[in-house]
């Protein structure tokens, strides 16, 4: 049930345009002397302000006609039109689960009926999934509706009543350099841009202007989610500064094409979010984000085995368990699966999936020494048959109390790009958000808006991108805290510290 929350305190005021609060910000320094830790209490104070006008959203999607694409598409207008089919299980009814923030709550404390929590989607003003408009290339010609039926996500039963609206959905030409994804994909590349890489680039801001005209939305947001590429050299001069990248698509040098979009977005001002494992963002494309002062995030979605591993992984060293190797297993029948049997990009899929437990293991150096880590071993082969239905299967051995052996081994079925959906959903809601939020540190004349690098997406990716030099959080619980937090930040409320302390005294 959606709520209506209002603050009552005065460090919180609600103006026609904005909530603003007071927020008293607490951190530590901390310094190490061999064994002495000295730890210092520091309070900064904040002001946080959140702009209340929650704009009309379009989100362009570039691998729109894929099976992640298409869903996404599918499940929101399912939504909208409150679409309910059969299944040989009974009547189902479109909804949002395994979205953050439309599916899952935050406990604002204690009232006389008991703890009262509400979805985190109505702590602040936010956009709401069903009123997102859909647009997109692929290199794929194949309207939406067909395109669904290839995918073979959703029931047939529901596939029929969406296939009218869907099928007057047809991707935009894209830009297909077919060197990046596996040879495999050639037989679907019936849609692409001709021209030199500049002008395809440039069509491609003018699709961006295009859409947002013709449509009528306030604000665009381009999320990659076409197949993995393999991961680009960076080359000094080419692509380590944002000039040299400019210049290098001018005179035709090797990018990306995740890399050509992320730089026609953030060149219309676009927020601009890779949802697969590969280099998009490249150093030129980081700074040429910041120097617009345009949010990037990503990179991977983080659906089903990473979560979990960074739940696990996370789970266990808390508990002063040492995972001393994780295996991991999975076979897909999907375009992705296909895809990602090739080398090249499989090993982008690799590197993305091998970090996830860094930063628990740096955490706990009672179980490991430096530069220890577990053995990690990451395994992905294609099955067609199985289709989008992957299967995962992890073996997770740790050293417990004296020499003892804990090997817990899990097996996850389920179609990915359900999995998928609601966290391109998220990304995009949570990347509008922030948007709307401006921060004035106390002594500080102008308010500020988050690092261009937008880490606090990192919840929902499976290789943090985050501003350089600051650290990478996998853990699921610290990422989730973070979003929690900030938003309770906004509303000059301290951050949930679980204490319970009222329950707990005489
Ligand atoms: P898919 O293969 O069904 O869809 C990708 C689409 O991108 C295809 O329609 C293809 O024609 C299109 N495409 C390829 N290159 C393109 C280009 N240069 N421009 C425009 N379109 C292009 O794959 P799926 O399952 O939708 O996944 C998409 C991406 O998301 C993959 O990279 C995958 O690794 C990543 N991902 C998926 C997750 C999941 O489904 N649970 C989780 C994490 C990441």
């Amino acid at each position: 049930m959606s709520a209506n929350v209002h603050i009552n305190s005065s460090n919180v005021k609600y103006t026609d345009t904005h909530i603003v609060s007071q927020y008293s910000y607490q951190t530590t320094s901390v310094q190490r002397d061999g064994n002495k830790v000295t730890v210092t209490p520091r309070t900064t104070e904040m002001t946080f302000r959140t702009e209340r006008r929650v704009p009309r959203l379009g989100v362009m999607l570039v691998g729109w006609g894929g099976n992640n694409g298409t869903t996404v598409t599918a499940a929101v207008l399912a939504n909208k039109l409150g679409l309910t089919w059969r299944t040989n299980t009974g009547v189902k009814k479109a909804n949002y689960y395994g979205s953050l923030l439309q599916a899952s709550t935050v406990c604002l404390g204690t009232g006389v009926e008991g703890e009262v929590n509400v979805p985190i989607c109505d702590l602040l003003p936010m956009v709401h999934p069903n009123d997102i408009v859909f647009d997109g290339w692929d290199i794929s010609s194949m309207d939406l509706g067909r395109a669904m039926e290839r995918a073979q996500v959703l029931d047939w039963s529901l596939q029929e009543q969406l296939r009218p609206h869907l099928s007057q959905m047809k991707p935009r030409p894209s830009i297909y350099i077919p060197d990046f994804i596996a040879a495999n994909q050639e037989s679907r590349a019936d849609n692409v841009l001709t021209g030199s890489i500049a002008e395809q680039v440039e069509q491609v801001r003018a699709d961006i202007r295009d859409f947002r005209q013709s449509s009528g939305v306030d604000k665009v947001i381009v999320l990659w989610t076409a197949n993995t590429e393999r991961f680009c050299d960076v080359i000094p001069g080419v692509n380590d500064k944002a000039k040299n990248l400019l210049a290098a698509i001018q005179a035709g040098a090797e990018v990306s094409p995740s890399t050509l979009f992320a730089v026609a977005s953030i060149l219309e001002g676009c927020a601009y979010i890779n949802g697969s494992p590969q280099n998009t963002f490249v150093p030129g494309a980081i700074e040429l984000a910041v120097q617009n002062g345009v949010f990037i995030g990503g990179d991977d979605f983080k659906s089903g085995q990473t979560k979990v591993k960074s739940v696990l992984v996370d789970f266990l060293v808390s508990s002063g368990i040492k995972p001393t190797s994780i295996v991991s297993y999975n076979h897909l029948g999907n375009n992705d699966g296909k895809n990602l049997s090739a080398p090249q990009q499989f090993r982008s899929k690799e590197i993305s999936k091998s970090n996830v437990v860094d930063d628990m293991v740096h955490s706990n150096s009672i179980l490991y020494q430096p530069g220890e880590k577990p053995d990690h071993c990451v395994v992905i082969k294609y099955v067609p048959r199985v289709g989008d239905s992957k299967r995962a299967m992890d073996e997770y051995t740790s050293e417990i109390m004296m020499g003892g052996t804990n090997t817990i081994a899990m097996h996850n079925t389920c179609e990915d790009s359900l999995l998928a959906t609601p966290i391109m959903l998220d990304l995009v809601i949570l990347t509008e958000l922030c948007q709307r939020i401006t921060v004035r540190p106390q002594g500080e004349e102008d308010f500020q808006s988050f690092h261009s690098v937008l880490a606090l997406l990192s919840f929902l990716c499976k290789a943090p991108l985050v501003p350089s030099g600051t650290p990478v959080i996998n853990a699921f619980f610290r990422q989730r805290a973070a979003i929690e937090n900030i938003m309770r930040a906004c509303l000059g409320l301290p951050p949930q510290s679980h204490m319970l302390l009222e329950h707990k005294l005489q």
